[in-house]
């Protein structure tokens, strides 16, 4: 993968990148839309790349694993092929959806034992397992096997913790070198931070995940149920130690905000199920600020749903009839929604990389942070 720093903001640490994989370019700042199951909740691949555009979307190996399992991924000849998407794609490896499980799984040295929230049968993900499965996955980008703190957490577990994921991560590396790619296209790899609230730990984690030397980088264990200030304390003392010439990436961050602070602060990729989540349940994020479309008040607003949105839905249908489709529980109301929210995360990030290339980031950034924190 080659990476390729193309301006950083002078007010500011945001930068515009671009990274190249067998699969294309990807543009950063980026927000890559969840596809947990191979599949973006409620829209087709065509929509995705006409309507949204991605460069790059994510996968989960948790999920994939357990449906439709490695072996029909292999005889697909991969996700790619399997989905028929044939722009990038980066799986998480699990390190996050296994402990979400929190009741159904036992976190131990070897690995992570878990049952399976589908049919409640035991498996185990060692990061050497998680290496294989990622490998017959075949994403463009995969990632470390890591143990995502809870918040809050204490010092001690968080600690020890931490120390868990880098000896993991050298488990990781020991054995994807020892396991071959499968399909015609390489594999990048990226170690993750982690290191709870700490300032003094997230340091030791960063220096000890740089000294890796992977080609990209991500942040852990934030977006957990911390304050937003707490986050973003931690991102700038990441940000600050991880090499400026490899991707950072922001794991399952978040609101349109907390974009634009974490791009400031020097990220450059994230992923979130806000958009696709928050959209099937009716709420939508826009420019000016965050819509409930259930509510009574958009009853009779015939007005478009986002008149300076970038999608065919924004323009073609009314606020008042997407409001009909989700008093009336109609799957086309979560679909308009989650393209509408799709594509506004993907107009936002595509925004800030035109200021930061344009030299204007910093006042662009107050001026929407301002707008974006209204309830309309
Ligand atoms: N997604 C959001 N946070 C995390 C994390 O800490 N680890 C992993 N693997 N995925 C995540």
């Amino acid at each position: 993968m080659q990476f390729k720093l193309q301006h950083t903001d002078p007010g500011s640490k945001a930068r515009a990148a671009e990274m190249i994989t067998d699969h294309g370019s990807i543009k950063t700042p980026i927000f890559m839309p969840v596809g947990t199951v191979a599949s973006v909740k409620g829209v087709h691949q065509r929509e995705l790349r006409e309507e949204i555009d991605p460069d790059i979307i994510l996968g989960n190996t948790y999920h994939l694993y357990l449906r439709p399992k490695p072996e029909i991924l292999q005889q697909a000849g991969g996700l790619h092929a399997f989905m028929g998407w044939d722009r990038n794609i980066l799986t998480d490896s699990g390190g996050y959806q296994v402990y979400s499980l929190s009741g159904n799984r036992k976190i131990r040295e070897e690995g992570v034992k878990f049952k399976s929230h589908i049919d409640g049968s035991t498996h185990m993900f060692t990061p050497e397992r998680v290496m294989e499965i990622q490998r017959i996955i075949g994403a463009d980008i995969i990632m470390a096997f890591d143990e995502c703190t809870p918040y809050p957490c204490d010092y001690k577990y968080a600690e020890r913790s931490m120390h868990m994921t880098h000896r993991w991560l050298e488990r990781c590396i020991t054995h994807l070198e020892k396991t071959p790619l499968l399909y015609d296209y390489s594999q990048t790899f990226f170690p993750i931070v982690q290191g709870s609230t700490y300032k003094d730990l997230r340091k030791q984690s960063a220096e000890y995940i740089a000294g890796v030397g992977a080609e990209g980088n991500a942040i852990g264990g934030l977006s957990v149920g911390e304050p937003a200030e707490e986050m973003y304390g931690m991102t700038e003392v990441v940000c600050d130690i991880l090499p400026e010439d490899k991707p950072r990436y922001l794991m399952g961050v978040g609101t349109p905000i907390n974009l634009l602070e974490n791009i400031a602060l020097g990220i450059d990729m994230f992923d979130c199920v806000m958009p696709t989540r928050n959209g099937r349940n009716g709420m939508l994020f826009t420019a000016e600020g965050t819509i409930n479309i259930k509510n009574k008040k958009w009853e009779n607003d015939f007005s478009a749903i986002d008149e300076h949105g970038p999608t065919f839905v924004d323009k073609e249908y009314s606020k008042a009839y997407l409001r009909h489709l989700f008093v009336a529980n109609e799957y086309l109301g979560k679909q308009i929604a989650t393209i509408h929210n799709l594509g506004f995360y993907l107009w936002l990030v595509r925004e800030a990389r035109n200021h930061i290339l344009a030299g204007d980031f910093t006042p662009w950034k107050a001026k929407m942070v301002k707008q974006m924190d209204k309830r309309l």
